[in-house]
């Protein structure tokens, strides 16, 4: 297991903040306030980011770099967004120093910037005076993304809303998957979350919520295998505007009987692989001759 949070002395943590899957995604329809409400099954990866912050004396609030991906070093941030709100929120006022070592890329559905900022909250309730509860953390997760809250729980989880409403899938099926290997595998191109939502809503393709449900609900039960509840009503737009994506999932289908899919908005996709397979190497020179070398690829696994 992974260790989350190391303490480097008083003033200083690590942490490590995981990417995550989507194994399931329906949009079930769009809300008032614009968002789309969703009831999605989330899983925590081995590939993250690492966060060191620093408290420091200097009142002066964020300091953040990014060594290699400067231009994520701004007050836009989400990392800067979690780190303000929770000053805001607790009344401290002090400074910290963060280095973002960035592994999971932006822009691919994995989860990456969102995750960071939730790792932020935590690295601020280890490092301030006082501690803000649990209940306050997820309020302010919430508001900073929509993915945000489901890296606070532990494990796999389901996210329903706009993504606010989470609640861990049972213990015993997070263990059984926990430790499945994955293979991550992106085009070279970022998707914007936004775009890809409105080529959905001018569709208006939506799935039935209750369906969704109980398609969740059949495999917590057993009646359904992880890789039959496979699904992301995402790959809708995203596979009608890039017509690259189909036929390379078709090619990994028929020679390794295995079913990639789209990880939340994209461009990153996912293969869970079988235990016992053995063919990593092929089906990784596959996916680069297809997309080219640029192609970002990488084993990793579930994590609870
Ligand atoms: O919440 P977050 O900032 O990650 O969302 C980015 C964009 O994705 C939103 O502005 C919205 O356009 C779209 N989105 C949505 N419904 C969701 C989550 C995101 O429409 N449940």
């Amino acid at each position: 297991m992974i260790e989350r949070i190391k303490n480097r002395s008083k003033s200083t943590v690590e942490l490590f903040a995981p990417a995550k899957v989507n194994l399931f995604l329906a949009v079930t329809g769009k809300r008032e306030d614009g968002y789309h409400d969703l009831c999605t099954v989330l899983a925590k990866v081995s590939v993250g980011d690492t966060l060191e912050m620093k408290r420091t004396d200097k009142n002066e609030g964020v300091n953040l770099r990014c060594p290699g991906f400067e231009d994520l070093e701004t007050s836009g941030n989400l990392i800067s967004q979690a780190v303000d709100k929770w000053f805001q929120q607790s009344g401290e006022s002090w400074g910290v120093e963060i280095t973002l070592k960035k592994k999971i890329p932006p822009m691919s559905g994995l989860g990456g910037g969102s995750s960071d900022a939730v790792s932020a909250l935590l690295g601020m309730n280890k490092l301030g005076d006082e501690s803000l509860p649990e209940d306050m953390l997820y309020n302010l997760a919430s508001e900073i993304g929509s993915d945000c809250p489901s890296f606070l729980t532990a494990g796999l989880c389901l996210a329903e809303g706009r993504g606010e409403h989470v609640r861990s899938i049972i213990e015993s099926l997070s263990q059984q998957i926990s430790g499945q290997r994955v293979l991550l595998f992106r085009p070279d191109i970022g998707f914007s979350t936004a775009d890809v939502y409105a080529r959905l809503a001018s569709k208006k393709s939506y799935s039935a919520k209750k369906r969704a449900q109980e398609l969740v609900k059949s495999w917590e039960n057993g009646n359904l295998s992880v890789e039959e509840l496979l699904h992301n009503d995402l790959e809708i737009p995203v596979f009608e505007k890039h017509r690259y994506f189909l036929p390379l999932f078709e090619q990994i289908k028929q020679q390794y009987g295995i079913q990639p899919r789209l990880s939340g908005s994209g461009s990153c996709c996912f293969a869970l692989l079988p235990s016992g397979f053995d063919q990593i190497s092929q089906l990784k020179d596959l996916i680069l001759k297809a997309w080219g070398d640029k192609v970002f690829l990488q084993t990793c696994e579930i994590i609870d």
